[in-house]
């Protein structure tokens, strides 16, 4: 099949407006736009404005409508608790309505917002679509980030309501989410009204009087609640992602240009159809998961899997084929790092002999770079298109990508190929100017961003203009640096901030710094992101002692450690700390995190023109070697 990329592609550049319009067909919609977009006020753009709409109708009732109710809509698929349970659209749209009218029992009204702190089980889809359906606002927190995480979004998106289970499940062991959800609610100056838990057998909660609810109990006497059409441009969901500092950005998602947007991804991106299995092997609580486990393949009327497990050790490596297998999956979606870590496991592929792929077409990966190492190994194994693609939780669908539904173009490894339709990706300078292809630097996306990406961050007007719009006029910054290359095929190489990909995950290390610098030992630290052949990277601590302090070293990296676990959360996987006499910065006092990271990774490096002490480089490349990293 020849490709209708660049026709598709051209057509868009020639005419976005008719483009969009085009797509928003595959959306029921309960009144239609009066202006397709709104650039009164850029660079906030609005999309279908005065249209109205209901996430969740699309999602759900409409499947039903048309007669689709027997297919399955989610399948829970979990290894940890040996549990598979299929739900049709039928029974997902009862069990939300339900919970929609559980929601309204306890006050919750189109515009509140509801936080989720719960683990890969279909009621956190449930609780999703019912707060969609009512017009409220969820936020989900990954269960991996510790108390103070939560804490800092709970101010942040003041909900009334809480809902989090018992407890998530990690290989070999039972984590309590309550003494977290407890401990957040604590640390926060915002009290939600209410919170709602739901008990697994695994680790039931104790319930707080008066404040805490029983999921179970409160569904048991519910009663269904009705679609609430709310504007297109109301919000959906805020997702809240590593910033450049210790507070994350609260992503704002609207309801009807995401609504188009991820319909028109799910057949033209990913090439599936309407009843078919997709599987996007992530977590609810990144954007893959909001994105392309529930509400992208629901508004599409796929099936999709929800996974509670992991690549490896739930029970093996070949979990992910017997999943495709099982479910007769079509095309999966995951991050590079589970390939990486059933490739350790599992080098020659063995386990994939065990399995029946027939329906199995196509990998995504996405989340951090493909290594073209992993890409030919997972085609080798596989006998099928392995395609890399790149976005970002502000964007909430590919920016760059192989479009598969169009028809593939060549894969070129190491690229996610080219930007997708309603993307016009450029590569500047400082100076914002254009570079020449094969030339690297900051990637930037022309305005207005298309339907779907985020129209603002929540209640931070001011943070979204000066995060994303104020160094390219015109541009949206997506703080990724690389290069297009003369066919137009980007590559994406490294960020422009510090922001490091752990396993796939998106953590800030300025973050990390202001635990690390809060330890009552500590005088300064530095935190970097350094190569990791599972996780791609790994957070890497240095710290300066304050003067008179002699505890015994492997006590205080031990704090140092723990403290990162505690504050931000396992999730970070900040494992290695190194005490130094002193860290090697510019004369005007700049810590050379880059000069570090090259040295950790046994890369060549020049001396920086700038650095105050050049002798401090060999000190750092000793404590570096001590403890497993640069040059042997
Ligand atoms: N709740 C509580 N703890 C969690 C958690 C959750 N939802 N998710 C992860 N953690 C904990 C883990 O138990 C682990 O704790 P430990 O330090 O005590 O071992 C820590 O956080 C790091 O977890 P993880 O990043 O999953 O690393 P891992 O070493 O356990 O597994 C992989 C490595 C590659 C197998 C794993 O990262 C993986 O499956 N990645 C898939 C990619 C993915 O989901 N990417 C999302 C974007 S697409
Ligand atoms: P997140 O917001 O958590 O989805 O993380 C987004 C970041 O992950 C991007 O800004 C990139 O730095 C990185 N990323 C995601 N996908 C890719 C990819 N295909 N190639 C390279 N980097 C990627």
């Amino acid at each position: 099949m020849t490709s209708r990329y660049d026709e598709v592609y051209r057509r868009w550049q020639r005419a976005p407006l008719e483009h969009w319009a085009e797509a928003a067909e595959a959306v029921t919609w309960f009144k239609r736009w009066d202006r397709l977009l709104d650039d009164s006020r850029a660079p906030f753009y609005r999309w279908f404005v005065g249209a109205e709409v209901n996430s969740c109708y699309n999602a759900l009732d409409r499947h039903v409508e048309a007669g689709h109710g027997a297919q399955a809509a989610l399948i829970y698929d979990s290894p940890v608790t040996r549990t598979v349970r299929k739900l049709s659209y039928a029974e997902l749209q009862k069990e939300v309505a339900t919970a929609a009218g559980m929601l309204k029992a306890l006050g919750v009204e189109k515009g509140d917002r509801v936080i989720l702190y719960m683990p890969m089980v279909p009621e956190t889809a449930v609780a999703m679509l019912a707060c969609a359906r009512i017009g409220a606002i969820h936020s989900v927190v990954f269960g991996g980030f510790a108390p103070r995480e939560l804490a800092t979004r709970i101010d942040d998106a003041k909900p009334k309501l809480m809902i989090a289970a018992s407890c998530g499940i990690e290989p070999g062991r039972v984590i309590a989410y309550k003494p977290l959800l407890d401990g957040a609610i604590e640390l926060a100056r915002h009290k939600p009204q209410a919170c709602i838990l739901l008990q697994r057998p695994m680790e039931e909660a104790e319930l707080i009087k008066g404040r805490d609810h029983d999921w179970h109990e409160l569904m048991a006497k519910a009663r269904p609640a009705d679609v609430v059409p709310v504007a297109a441009t109301d919000p959906l969901y805020v997702l809240y992602t590593s910033g450049t500092t210790g507070k994350p950005k609260g992503v704002v998602r609207d309801n009807g240009g995401h609504l188009v947007a991820l319909s028109w991804s799910m057949p033209n991106i990913y090439g599936v159809a309407p009843g078919e299995c997709w599987w996007a092997a992530s977590d609810v609580g990144w954007v893959v998961g909001h994105s392309y486990i529930v509400y992208g393949p629901l508004f599409h009327r796929t099936q999709s899997i929800l996974f509670e497990g992991k690549p490896v050790g739930t029970p093996d490596a070949g979990v992910y084929w017997r999943v495709i297998a099982e479910h007769g999956c079509v095309a999966m979606f995951t991050a590079p790092t589970a390939f990486r870590a059933i490739k350790r496991e599992d080098p020659n592929g063995v386990l994939v002999q065990n399995h029946d792929l027939a329906r199995f077409r196509t990998l995504f990966l996405a989340g951090e770079r493909a290594d073209p190492d992993t890409v030919k190994w997972a085609e080798d194994k596989l006998k099928r298109p392995v395609i890399d693609h790149w976005w970002q939780t502000e964007s909430g669908w590919p920016m760059a990508a192989n479009c598969v539904g169009l028809g593939q173009l060549p894969v070129k490894y190491g690229s996610p190929t080219k930007a997708v339709p309603g993307y016009d990706i450029r590569v500047v300078d400082e100076a914002c100017r254009e570079l020449a292809s094969g030339r690297t630097g900051a990637i930037v996306v022309k305005l207005p961003l298309p339907p779907g990406s985020l129209p603002t961050l929540w209640q931070n007007d001011q943070g979204f203009l000066d995060s994303y719009m104020t160094d390219s006029p015109g541009f949206y910054k997506t703080a990724d640096a690389g290069y297009q290359d003369a066919d137009g095929y980007l590559y994406v190489m490294s960020r422009t901030d510090d922001i490091i990909n752990v396993a796939g995950h998106r953590l800030s290390t300025g973050a990390m710094e202001e635990v690390l610098s809060g330890h009552p030992d500590v005088a300064e630290c530095a935190v970097i992101g350094v190569a990791d052949p599972l996780k791609g990277q790994v957070p890497l601590g240095f710290a300066v002692l304050k003067a008179g302090v002699n505890r015994p070293p492997g006590e205080i990296v031990g704090e140092l450690v723990a403290r990162v676990r505690q504050e931000i959360g396992p999730v970070a996987a900040f494992r290695t700390c190194t005490l130094v006499a002193r860290l090697p910065k510019t004369r005007s006092g700049k810590i050379l995190r880059g000069t570090m990271r090259r040295i950790a990774d046994a890369q060549d490096y020049a001396m920086p023109a700038t650095i105050d002490d050049p002798a401090i480089l060999p000190e750092i490349e000793s404590a570096l070697r001590a403890v497993g990293y640069a040059r042997k």
